[in-house]
């Protein structure tokens, strides 16, 4: 297998997911939106507004959300930024933003940009020493009714540790917060439901378990939320009918339309569908029991090395990756590329050696890796 990218060691899925006729079923996807978009008749916009709004449903399906209630963006940080732009000024000012200190960097750093503009504080909760990730409790212990908007992180992607949302989101709801979840790194892998129990938001994007492209986010925002909400970044398309172009009668629209701004980008939603379609035919316990399967094989490998853990060891506590600590020794990018020129897909971030096996991966790659890695530490 070394040196041939057949996926069995492919290990990537808390990057970029990947399945068997993927380059293929992309390929065909945008050779249609072409062949339509490139010819000389009127046609390209109701098929690209088709496109993106199967995309939409597709997304709507993944975490159970009505129809008016989800829109495509272009990342995770775009859809929380405007988020955040739409909320009225008493939602946050002189009120806390609570906020895990193993959130994704890229929405830590929006939001403690925003302090100052939007009046409140970023209240981040801290790791315990030498811990690896935020314990649910010390979000618990820190919420109280002074917080206008918790964003709460489902799977961490640098441990893959699972919050138990549950419990998180009844406390949030006794304390009066907005409650939004980051769930990027367990869309498509876990089940998740936006409405049970109800959270005021919902952010992701296409990459991982769904396989999709870059430029795929998804904003999922609560019918009451949005009924308050007033979109800073809007244009034509934030309308009922983005056809009034009467300078005095703008209107948002009554759903979540009303975060869509200019004309939209329909490349990614046009990517991303072909896999959004393959995904949603596929048996979803079994991809699920797969990667469970897998992850506790490359958990005894990875104990057996004597590598620290830093992903919980309890299932019901993970996502879907087994994360562990590189010894100090051996600088991580040799390891990858150790791994690299035996055929086998990971990353890490500093010491910490990220590993996830989805779809493509098997028994035997996860065999192919342990004994590379024992090559390479030893
Ligand atoms: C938990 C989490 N949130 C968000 C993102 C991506 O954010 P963005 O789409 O803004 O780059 C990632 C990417 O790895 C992630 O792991």
């Amino acid at each position: 297998m070394a040196g041939a990218p057949d996926g069995q060691g492919y290990f990537l899925y808390h990057s970029i997911g990947q399945y068997p006729g993927k380059a293929r079923d992309m390929a065909e996807g945008m050779a249609r939106f072409s062949e339509v978009w490139g010819r000389a008749d009127d046609l390209q916009w109701p098929y690209a507004l088709g496109v993106r709004q199967s995309y939409i449903d597709r997304w709507r399906a993944i975490i159970g959300a009505p129809e008016g209630t989800v829109t495509a963006t272009e990342s995770v940080t775009a859809g929380l930024g405007a988020l955040i732009g739409a909320l009225p000024d008493a939602a946050l000012r002189g009120r806390r933003l609570l906020v895990a200190g193993d959130c994704f960097p890229s929405v830590h750093f929006l939001l403690a940009g925003l302090q100052d503009s939007r009046g409140f504080t970023l209240d981040t909760v801290p790791l315990r020493p030498g811990a690896h990730w935020v314990e649910d409790e010390d979000i618990l212990a820190r919420w109280g009714a002074d917080v206008g908007l918790a964003l709460l992180t489902w799977v961490s992607s640098t441990s893959s540790h699972r919050s138990d949302l549950g419990p998180l989101i009844a406390h949030g709801r006794r304390m009066g917060s907005l409650i939004g979840a980051d769930i990027t790194q367990g869309a498509g892998l876990l089940p998740f439901d936006a409405m049970a129990p109800a959270v005021d938001f919902t952010l992701s994007t296409s990459l991982k378990w769904m396989c999709g492209s870059p430029g795929a986010g998804m904003l999922h925002v609560a019918p009451g939320l949005i009924a308050e909400a007033r979109p800073t970044l809007r244009g034509w398309f934030s309308q009922p009918d983005p056809f009034n172009w009467d300078f005095d009668r703008f209107s948002y629209a009554p759903d979540i339309r009303r975060f869509d701004h200019g004309t939209p980008g329909i490349m990614a939603a046009a990517a991303s569908l072909p896999a959004l379609d393959w995904h949603a035919g596929q048996d979803k316990a079994a991809i699920l029991a797969q990667n469970r399967a897998l992850s506790d094989e490359i958990g005894e490998g990875i104990a057996a090395l004597g590598l620290p853990f830093v992903s919980p060891r309890a299932e019901a506590a993970r996502g879907g990756s087994v994360m562990a600590l590189l010894p100090g020794d051996r600088p991580a990018p040799h390891v990858i590329a150790g791994l690299r020129e035996k055929g086998i897909a990971a990353d890490a971030r500093g010491r910490t050696l990220r590993l996830s096996p989805g779809v493509m991966t098997t028994a035997g790659g996860v065999a192919h890796l342990l004994r590379t890695l024992h090559g390479l530490l030893k």
